[in-house]
């Protein structure tokens, strides 16, 4: 797949005058990090506060001039003519940066003027229907729920139809009900031709909308991969565990024995416990030989690691003195 965005070598140093030692003074808030985003997918940057996210997005887009590398979009260096690759993109801020005393039409009114969008009363009364905000149209951004002013960031971001939108923590500090809804819009706005780029600090909103993740970590890319590429890397071993409703027979022990793809099976009662490093492709050989041996399944659970498993992890794996 085409890459919508390739990221080589950033670094990016803030100096923090304040600070007594040159060394606290430096802060690398990037530190030659190197990743992909495929055109058409929703890409993941997940990392805990601090770890380089925003300056990320703001080097990417060209509002923040990296210290070293490069930064591709569509496959030209945005280093040249950088306002011409900031109309291709729309961004979604971590404070939503609305104009509060003006009205939300205006809101996008105004913006839409800098992006000459075309028909733009059109577009904005499609897009306010498409945020479920048209009913608010001529109320002031101010006097809107939280919800609804992330939402109207959201109109703000699709308003010029980009191919790349950036989501800078999308749904933090909304409740559940609102961060819900606002996921389920970011959702809707995949396509094709269109990438999604989210900032967050939250493994489960990154779990449930992204098709890969790179872990970013004091400034540096710690793993890049699906959710299930990086369950794969960093839990090898997995396990899978069936209850029969009749007892488990030693003829069903002694196939489970045979198995090459079983590191190693426990019984107990009526449940057989499996570790496996390729569990997707041995349960169901299992569960065939088990049933050919009269078997009676009621349940067949794959302990699938989260996501949060997966970077607690990792985390941990970095401490471990070398
Ligand atoms: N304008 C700035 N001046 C000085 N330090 C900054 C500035 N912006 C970010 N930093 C520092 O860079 C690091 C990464 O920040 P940021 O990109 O905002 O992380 P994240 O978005 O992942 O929380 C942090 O240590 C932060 O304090
Ligand atoms: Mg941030």
């Amino acid at each position: 797949m085409e890459s919508a965005i390739k990221v080589e070598n950033l670094s990016k140093v803030f100096y923090n005058k304040k600070k007594e030692t040159e060394k606290e003074r430096e802060v690398w808030a990037l530190n030659s990090a190197s990743f992909e985003v495929k055109k058409g997918e929703i890409f993941g940057l997940l990392g805990p506060n601090g770890a380089g996210k925003t300056t990320a997005i703001r080097c990417i887009a060209g509002l923040l001039k990296p210290y070293s590398g490069s930064v591709f979009v569509n496959g030209e260096n945005i280093q040249h003519e950088t306002h011409l690759f900031r109309k291709k993109m729309g961004f979604l801020t971590e404070n939503h940066g609305n104009y509060e005393h003006l009205s939300v039409y205006d809101n996008l009114s105004f913006f839409g003027s800098f992006y000459d969008v075309e028909n733009l009363d059109q577009r904005i009364h499609d897009v306010l229907s498409r945020m479920g905000l048209y009913d608010r149209k001529d109320l002031r951004a101010g006097k809107l729920s939280k919800g609804q002013k992330q939402r109207l960031a959201i109109a703000r971001a699709i308003l010029h139809d980009p191919q790349i939108l950036f989501f800078d923590e999308p749904t933090s500090g909304l409740d559940p009900i609102a961060s819900v809804k606002v996921r389920e819009l970011i959702l809707g706005l995949k396509g094709k031709n269109r990438t999604l780029f989210i900032n967050s600090h939250n493994l489960e909103e990154v779990q449930k909308i992204c098709d890969r993740v790179a872990i970013l970590d004091l400034g540096k890319i710690k793993r890049i991969g699906t959710p299930a590429e990086l369950r794969k890397d960093l839990f090898k071993t997995q396990e899978m565990t069936c209850t029969l409703k009749n007892p488990v027979t030693q003829q069903m022990k002694d196939i489970l024995a045979q198995f090459d793809t079983i590191k190693q099976f426990r019984v107990e009662d009526n449940k057989i416990f499996v570790y496996s490093d390729d569990i997707d492709e041995t349960t169901p050989e299992i569960v065939k030989r088990l049933v050919s041996l009269d078997a009676k399944i009621l349940d067949v659970n794959r302990t699938v690691h989260s996501l949060e498993d997966i970077y607690i992890k990792l985390m941990e794996d970095e401490e471990l003195p070398k």
